[in-house]
């Protein structure tokens, strides 16, 4: 049978992981993160992956991951904010779950992110000139995948639990 996962997206810094795995419990399933699918398949971390073999083949990674999520089990899946914005990703996604956008600001997320730019790949290089107008481009080209999501929450306040309990909420009346 299909499985029909939660998949998590957003932005780099929209509470993904966090929400993620407190909405797994919750829900009593387990939790996936591609990320760390594709740290784990390659044996190095996704900073290492950017350096020595390029983004281009971290995105193919990433696809790769969406082709093994049909063959798990119905999980809540944390996505790299990247993922929906390759080509066809957000239909895979639909054929096998569910999707939740966790939309958060963009001063919101620049305020989050600086404090951890140097564990970001995209982020690390960027002057502090560079950083906000990279950060707002981004995510311009983006908004309009993730706002393709079958839930769209906002996460601002940066307050998981009562997140969760919303999510679960809207889920129920979604029948999911
Ligand atoms: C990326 C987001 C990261 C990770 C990689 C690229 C992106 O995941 O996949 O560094 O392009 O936005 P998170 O969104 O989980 O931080």
């Amino acid at each position: 049978m299909t499985p029909k996962h939660l998949f998590l997206i957003g932005f780099m810094g929209s509470g993904k992981t966090t929400v993620g795995k407190l909405l797994a419990e919750r829900l009593n399933l387990p939790f996936v993160d591609s990320d760390k699918w594709i740290e784990e398949r390659n044996g190095m971390s996704v900073g290492e992956i950017f350096e020595t073999k390029g983004e281009t083949f971290f995105r193919e990674e990433e696809l790769a991951f969406l082709d093994a999520s049909k063959t798990l089990e119905r999980s809540v899946i944390s996505l790299g904010g990247g993922l929906p914005a390759i080509e066809n990703s957000l239909e895979l996604i639909h054929q096998v779950g569910k999707s939740i956008y966790l939309n958060v600001s963009l001063l919101t997320l620049i305020k989050r992110l600086k404090l951890e730019r140097e564990f970001r790949p995209k982020l690390k290089d960027l002057s502090d000139a560079e950083f906000h107008p990279f950060v707002e481009s981004l995510l311009s080209e983006r908004v309009h995948y993730y706002k393709q999501a079958k839930l769209i929450m906002p996460n601002e306040r940066n307050n998981p639990n009562e997140l969760v309990e919303k999510i679960e909420k809207e889920l129920a009346k979604l029948n999911f």
